[in-house]
């Protein structure tokens, strides 16, 4: 079974390539790089022996993207490749207007000229906007979401589940709530090419000193302890979710033609309940301020798992130690190799 990972030498993209790899399947990368490394595909191959074929190809280049499925005919597509950062999508929303929809529009157009079956898109917990109530489920009604990125998500939902429907074809919509850490090997993992923006590799770069310190955004939310509250889920645990679901598209297992699944644990934790798990496994204090609220953020929001748990026979498993002992790992070893390659 060939399966087509469009930002596969992403983040989610690449550990999601190791675990199909590692479960048989034949992988097809394309990635324009826009934030990541082409290294990535060797740090595939080196975890799992097996080597996944890679295309430079922007997804919003239709030409190009029309004459790869001109020569390969895929059995499914997970399409990770899409801009994330929550406050940019603030400031410049057209840029994440074109490049996420653009993208998703032109595979699920070439998706039809060829007859392809089998769809999975790269979702957030973020189409929920702030719910009355947590935890949410795919039966949550959606709120308007708090920023561009979020609402990317929903309108992506919408044109996936409206091409369903007209054709039809088989598709699922994973919900990500905050994906974290990083693989056992410390081979791969958060890899951003500008600034980041997520707290995961904030907190390790100013760990290793990367960075002098970090802002807590916002200390006067409605929460315990003022800051906001997410679903921290391990990239592995979103990675073997992805498997599940390509399999229950490709074996036909899908009840409804669109399904939706929350990705998360069932447990949210504050930005300062995160620092203290990172402080507490890996023994270093963390320098930070308190800040002004970020725009876009949202107070709180942590996932309704059952859905996933009972039909796609999934559930995350690694604590929140976990994901910050990994994601540790993994910075250590980046600025190690780092630090070799400037001398
Ligand atoms: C959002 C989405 C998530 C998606 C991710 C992609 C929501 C609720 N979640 O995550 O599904 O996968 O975008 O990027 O919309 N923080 C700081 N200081 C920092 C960085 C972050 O305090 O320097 C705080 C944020 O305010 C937030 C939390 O840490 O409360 C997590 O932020 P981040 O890692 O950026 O993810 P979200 O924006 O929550």
């Amino acid at each position: 079974m060939k399966v087509l990972v469009t930002g596969g030498t992403g983040y989610i993209g690449s550990h999601t390539v190791v675990e199909l790899l590692n479960r048989g399947f034949e992988v097809i990368i394309i990635d324009n790089l826009s934030n990541s490394r082409e290294e990535v595909v060797h740090r595939i191959e080196k975890i799992t022996g097996k080597s996944p074929l890679y295309f430079n190809i922007d997804v919003c280049n239709k030409a190009d993207l029309k004459k790869f499925f001109s020569v390969y005919k895929v059995d499914a597509t997970i399409h990770f490749a899409a801009f994330k950062a929550v406050g940019e999508s603030v400031e410049k929303p057209l840029l994440y207007y074109r490049n996420n929809l653009l993208s998703l529009i032109n595979l699920l157009e070439l998706y039809a000229e060829f007859g392809f079956d089998n769809f999975l898109f790269s979702s957030s917990c973020s189409v929920y906007g702030q719910s009355d109530a947590q935890p949410v489920s795919e039966s949550t009604p959606l709120k308007p979401a708090e920023s561009p990125y979020g609402n990317t998500k929903q309108i992506g939902e919408e044109i996936l589940r409206d091409s369903i429907l007209a054709r039809p074809f088989r598709g699922i919509a994973l919900r990500y709530f905050n994906p974290a850490g990083a693989h056992s090997s410390a081979l791969i993992g958060e890899y951003p090419l500008h600034a980041p923006n997520n707290l995961g590799p904030v907190i390790t770069q100013t760990a290793i000193g990367k960075r002098e310190s970090f802002t807590v955004f916002g200390n006067d939310y409605n929460t315990p302890d003022g800051t906001c509250i997410r679903d921290y889920i391990h990239v592995v645990d979103i990675a073997t979710a992805h498997v599940d679901a390509v399999n229950r598209l490709i074996h036909k297992k899908n009840k409804k033609p669109f399904e939706l699944y929350n990705l998360g644990t069932g447990r949210g934790y504050s930005v300062m309940e995160a620092i203290t798990a990172f402080e507490n496994s890996t023994g270093i204090k963390l320098k930070y301020n308190f800040g002004p609220r970020r725009p876009g953020d949202v107070e709180k929001v942590w996932a309704d798992t059952a859905r996933a748990n009972s039909e796609l026979g999934w559930k995350a498993t690694r604590s929140l130690e976990e994901i910050m002992n990994s994601a540790w790992g993994w910075e250590k070893q980046m600025t190690r190799n780092s630090n070799k390659i400037t001398g």
